[in-house]
């Protein structure tokens, strides 16, 4: 199945993604970032695949952006949209245009801690565990319906990193799986609140 990878950094999760592209059945048209720095691109650029930039400066709004990466998505007739480390809010326009064929994963166990410095909220918050959550997209940022999770134990000598590093290690073997499944066209999302897998709700 063709698919894009939205990106913003390091890339660690685009690249297990790519390292068992072959074996999920997944073709990766291309890998698109809304920040030219960032390494994840190297990793494709190394793997021979083709990158795109799209630069916020250069669109004076929200949806202005979002139009060009629909257009470039569309280009490569992507039938799955896969964020990660995507950090940029879509917008509605965005979604609705792609229902049921977004996938991010989040690093927390969602609903807890939604948003930015999870590994943190989840130590300050005196957790005993944390980990990573695969979801399908919908409007509402960080709350559509959870595929997949893995957990890990937090601790009392974890730091924001060293959880960040345990939690990194479950999201590199959870969304090679969960794309998998959607690739086997096994995932359908139903509404905003609805998912099934092999036609059983999740
Ligand atoms: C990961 O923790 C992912 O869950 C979150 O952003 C981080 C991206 O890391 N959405 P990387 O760029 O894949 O290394």
């Amino acid at each position: 199945m063709k698919a894009v990878i939205l990106i913003s950094g390091n890339g660690s999760n685009l690249q297990s993604i790519i390292d068992n592209a072959d074996r999920i059945d997944l073709q990766i048209c291309c890998v698109i970032s809304n920040n030219k720095n960032a390494f994840g691109l190297k990793r494709a650029v190394s793997s021979k695949i083709q990158t795109s930039i799209i630069d916020p400066e250069l669109f004076n709004s929200k949806e202005a952006f979002d139009r060009e990466l629909i257009s470039i998505i569309n280009w490569h007739g992507a039938e799955l949209i896969v964020l990660a480390g995507y950090m940029r809010i879509l917008t509605p326009l965005f979604v609705s245009n792609y229902f049921g064929k977004i996938l991010n994963i989040h690093p927390s166990l969602l609903p807890k801690f939604p948003g930015l410095n999870t590994h943190q909220k989840a130590i300050d918050a005196s957790e005993k565990t944390h980990g990573v959550s695969v979801h399908f997209v919908t409007e509402e940022i960080d709350s559509g319906p959870i595929i997949s999770q893995e957990s890990v134990n937090i601790e009392v000598e974890d730091t924001a990193k060293t959880l960040s590093d345990k939690v990194l290690k479950k999201e590199h073997v959870i969304f090679p799986k969960v794309i998998h499944w959607y690739t086997q066209r096994r995932l359908k999302l139903i509404n905003s609140i609805t998912a099934t897998l092999d036609g059983k709700i999740i």
